[in-house]
């Protein structure tokens, strides 16, 4: 049992340790180390202004990525490498091209956002990530500037991600040569007088912790239980991260389906599900920002059990199911029947989300998913719809599922208006009476985010769409890279 913590800091290797276990990446680069660089402004994921690059092992290949170090536990980069806007400079105190680009253009002028956008664009930068004008605009969606307008901002990058020298193999090879050395079988245990933090290995070993530990506050990505530090400043007597167990990482492919493990990030599943679609590529899109769905996980979507969050209609409509694991075994169980009631789901004490397992769309099914939300980028669902029918060969529905977020306590299917279209003729008739059937399954509350006739009548227009869309498909979408028609697809 390991009893710390090692990680790279640039090329310096860290252990920390008498750290509790919610320290945040963004507390330990300020307050301990006294990097400033990265600022803090939101502290909740929002504004990108504390983003920094992590660079981890993807098998034995270094990646980077960008991330919000304000809602990352320290803990969950055990044998990673972050690094900061001080590692830009190079040692003759030159300025990087992505920082250059930035001070040439104008594309900083109080500054304080300056530090994530160019971490943003150095990750893209090191990844040699396509770099057109929308796949700029998306990989910035997490970075808000209150000053420049944007313009310059994606004038640097267009700049600099366009002309980019060759990346230095050679130290990507020796970081991931030590990133390889720090890797270890072993649970981390985190003792500290604010409570306890377990980073197993392997799901058995999970199993066992959860078996003794079923109160425990699991934690993958973050996106969600970091704001439960940083916001309502909780700490957590008995926190377990899954970063380190590799076998929930992993995409499997059969003839029918895809399996997820749990700790699947945000950015493969939109690469998994998107190459179905292009509906479910556009919803990944707009999940979040780049950070958010680097660090973000499928099971933590899932398991968080919001009602507004984007991924359970979706998966719903596809007729997903869960695998839940404990000590005691496995049980699968459809995704529809996991949320019991307003942040109440199916999980018994000592289970966890081990896989997701998301049926293959039928060459003829017709899909439709459109999320609602105030703001386009990096907002929350007001109402988000998905829904999925098959036609009969005379062209009438077989079988629909039509599920909702934001329409009642829990991610839900509605029956009614599924029985309004089950056997009739695929139409625009249909689906209005669907639309119709839409106020026997949902009483919508009001909230910031929508009125609850808001919420009734855009639920019915997504039915309508639906038709337009699918009898109509020279109709255009907008889908990432720009319009496309559904007969593209
Ligand atoms: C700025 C911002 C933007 C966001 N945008 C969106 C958005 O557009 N759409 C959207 O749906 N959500 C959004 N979210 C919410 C969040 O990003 C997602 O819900 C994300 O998928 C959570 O995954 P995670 O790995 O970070 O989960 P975590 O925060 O680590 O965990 C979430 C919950 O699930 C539990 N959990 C995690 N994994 C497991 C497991 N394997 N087994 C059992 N329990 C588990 C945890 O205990 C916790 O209760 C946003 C969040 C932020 C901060
Ligand atoms: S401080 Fe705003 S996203 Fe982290
Ligand atoms: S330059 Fe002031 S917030 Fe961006």
């Amino acid at each position: 049992m390991k009893q710390r913590r090692a990680f790279l800091l640039g090329n310096d290797l860290q252990v920390a340790s008498g750290l509790a276990p919610t320290t945040t990446v963004l507390d330990w680069l300020r307050l301990n180390q006294r990097r400033t660089g990265t600022k803090e402004g939101c502290a909740e994921g929002d504004c990108g202004a504390c983003t920094v690059v992590i660079g981890r092992l993807d098998g034995e290949t270094l990646r980077y990525e960008a991330i919000n170090a304000c809602i990352r536990p320290l803990v969950s980069l055990d044998g990673c490498q972050i690094l900061t806007v001080e590692h830009l400079k190079s040692p003759d105190g030159a300025l990087h091209p992505v920082q250059q680009a930035m001070v040439d253009l104008h594309g900083s002028q109080c500054g304080f956002c300056t530090p994530g956008f160019v971490m943003s664009l150095y990750a893209m930068y090191l990844e040699a990530a396509p770099a057109n004008v929308l796949q700029i605009e998306d990989a910035l969606a997490g970075n808000l500037c209150r000053c420049t307008g944007y313009r310059p901002i994606i004038d640097a990058a267009m700049n600099t991600l366009g002309e980019r020298g060759a990346v230095d193999m050679t130290s990507r090879s020796e970081t991931a040569r030590r990133l390889l050395a720090l890797r270890a079988d072993e649970t981390i245990v985190i003792e500290h007088a604010s409570g306890a933090c377990h980073a197993p290995t392997s799901c058995d070993a999970l199993a066992d912790l959860l078996d003794v530990h079923p109160e425990a506050t699991i934690v993958a990505g973050a996106t969600d239980a970091g704001l439960r530090i940083t916001k309502a400043l909780e700490h957590f007597p008995v926190m377990v991260d899954l970063n380190r167990i590799k076998e929930l990482k992993h995409v499997a492919e059969t003839k029918d389906a895809l399996i997820f493990g749990a700790m699947v990030d945000l950015n493969r599943v939109r690469r998994a599900l998107g190459a179905m679609h292009p509906h479910l590529d556009e919803l990944m899109r707009r999940f979040g920002s780049e950070q958010i769905r680097n660090s973000g996980t499928i099971g933590g979507n899932l398991a968080n059990g919001s009602p507004i969050g984007d991924l359970p209609p979706v998966l719903i409509a596809l007729d997903a199911a869960l695998v839940l694991r404990s000590k005691a075994g496995r049980r699968a169980l459809p995704l529809e029947r996991f949320f019991l009631d307003y942040r109440k789901q199916d999980r018994l004490p000592g289970e966890f989300v081990e896989q997701i397992i998301v049926p293959k769309l039928p060459a003829d099914a017709l899909l439709h998913v459109s999320k609602i939300s105030k703001r386009f980028d990096e907002d929350i669902s007001s109402v988000c719809g998905a829904f999925r029918i098959l036609l009969d060969a005379g062209g009438c529905v077989a079988d629909a599922r039509l599920a909702f977020g934001g329409m009642a306590g829990v991610p839900k299917r509605a029956a009614n208006a599924e029985a309004a279209l089950k056997g009739a003729r695929w139409s625009m008739e249909a689906a209005v009476a669907a639309a119709g059937a839409l106020s026997l399954d949902f009483t919508p509350l009001t909230d910031m985010r929508a009125s609850a006739r808001y919420r009734t009548s855009v639920a019915a227009n997504l039915l309508r769409r639906f038709a337009l869309e699918t009898l109509s498909p020279h109709i255009a979408t907008r889908v990432s890279g720009g319009l496309r028609t559904l007969a593209d697809a």
